[in-house]
């Protein structure tokens, strides 16, 4: 069965372990499962990280990036979403996108899984709902920094979006225990809560004060309180997150060995301050360097590769 990459929680926790192991394998012990075959990377929504680190990827074990900018495939507006997978699954051993709304990756990969004419793996590169590749990287670099994760504590100061439902499935599936704060109006549902509750083993919760999640946290994460699409909202949103920045204030009531990350690009002065991500416990750009060892060992995995 293709193993489309949408969600986190796509994986069990032993694949996850099996990716990072895969992205911090040497590139000359890879096998070249992309070896004269072709990715599709669409983006309906700019990247700096994610095209590059994929394109990079692909290149790495052996394959041909195809970068296309949404508006020229036209999702549903040129053609149905159908089609375009069809006929990419013909060029493409990988067809990735970025998209506004999520269904059109699972409309993707229905199209795929049902055509015998050609196959294709497909990859999420940020939705609406997710951002797997982005989760995949922040696991990576917290266990590079931190060691086991088992037992440790994660918080997340901030809207409760694609980064952060990705950071916090992840984080379960890794044993870890979870927080997020943020306005109550941006803040996981009950159910959310009750089906990340079921993830893994750790265990997750919501709270209103930022200092409670942070207090004893091993890894305080953050992400821009306006996502790429909400652009119109920006001024409502900074007013509405006044209080939940990440300062140095608040990094003082983590672990003293605590990291922060981001998933970038960032906003310095509003979700972070200057003094927490320019400092000394910032990750912030072996995390993002990550990025591109994590693309690789997610699409090692999926493409079947294990070994050399
Ligand atoms: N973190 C992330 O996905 O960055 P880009 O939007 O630059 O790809
Ligand atoms: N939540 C952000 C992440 C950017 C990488 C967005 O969707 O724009």
């Amino acid at each position: 069965m293709t193993r489309h990459v949408l969600e986190v929680v796509d994986f069990t926790a032993a694949e996850v372990d099996e990716v990072l192991q895969l992205a911090e394998r040497p590139i000359d012990e890879l096998a070249r499962p992309l070896a004269g075959a072709g990715a599709a990377l669409i983006f309906e929504k700019p990247s700096n990280r994610t095209r590059h680190s994929m394109e990079m990827a692909v290149a790495q074990l052996g394959g041909h990036p195809v970068y296309t900018r949404g508006e020229e495939v036209g999702f549903d507006t040129r053609e149905p979403v159908e089609d375009i997978a069809k006929i990419m699954a013909g060029y493409h051993a990988v067809i990735a996108a970025r998209v506004f709304d999520h269904t059109t990756l699972t409309r993707l990969a229905d199209s795929v899984d049902g055509f015998d004419s050609a196959d294709a793996v497909v990859v999420n590169m940020l939705s609406d709902r997710a951002h797997p590749l982005q989760a995949f990287a922040d696991a990576l670099t917290m266990r590079q920094r931190l060691g086991e994760l088992r037992g440790k504590r994660v918080a997340y100061i901030g809207d409760y979006n694609n980064v952060s439902r990705s950071l916090a499935e992840i984080s379960l599936l890794s044993g870890m225990s979870v927080r997020v704060s943020c306005p109550p109006s941006f803040a996981p549902s009950a159910a959310e809560l009750e089906r990340l509750a079921t993830i893994g083993d750790g265990d997750v919760a919501f709270v209103d004060r930022p200092t409670d999640a942070v207090d004893g946290a091993h890894a305080v994460h953050t992400d821009t309180w306006v996502s790429m699409g909400q652009e119109a909202e920006k001024e409502v949103r900074r007013r509405m997150f006044d209080g939940f920045a990440v300062d140095a204030a608040l990094m003082s009531q983590a672990d003293p060995g605590a990291v922060f990350m981001h998933c970038l690009p960032a906003y310095r002065g509003f979700e972070v301050a200057a003094e927490v991500i320019d400092g000394p416990q910032s990750a912030v750009f072996q995390q993002g360097h990550n990025r591109l060892h994590a693309a690789r060992g997610v699409l090692a995995f999926a493409l079947g590769s294990s070994g050399a």
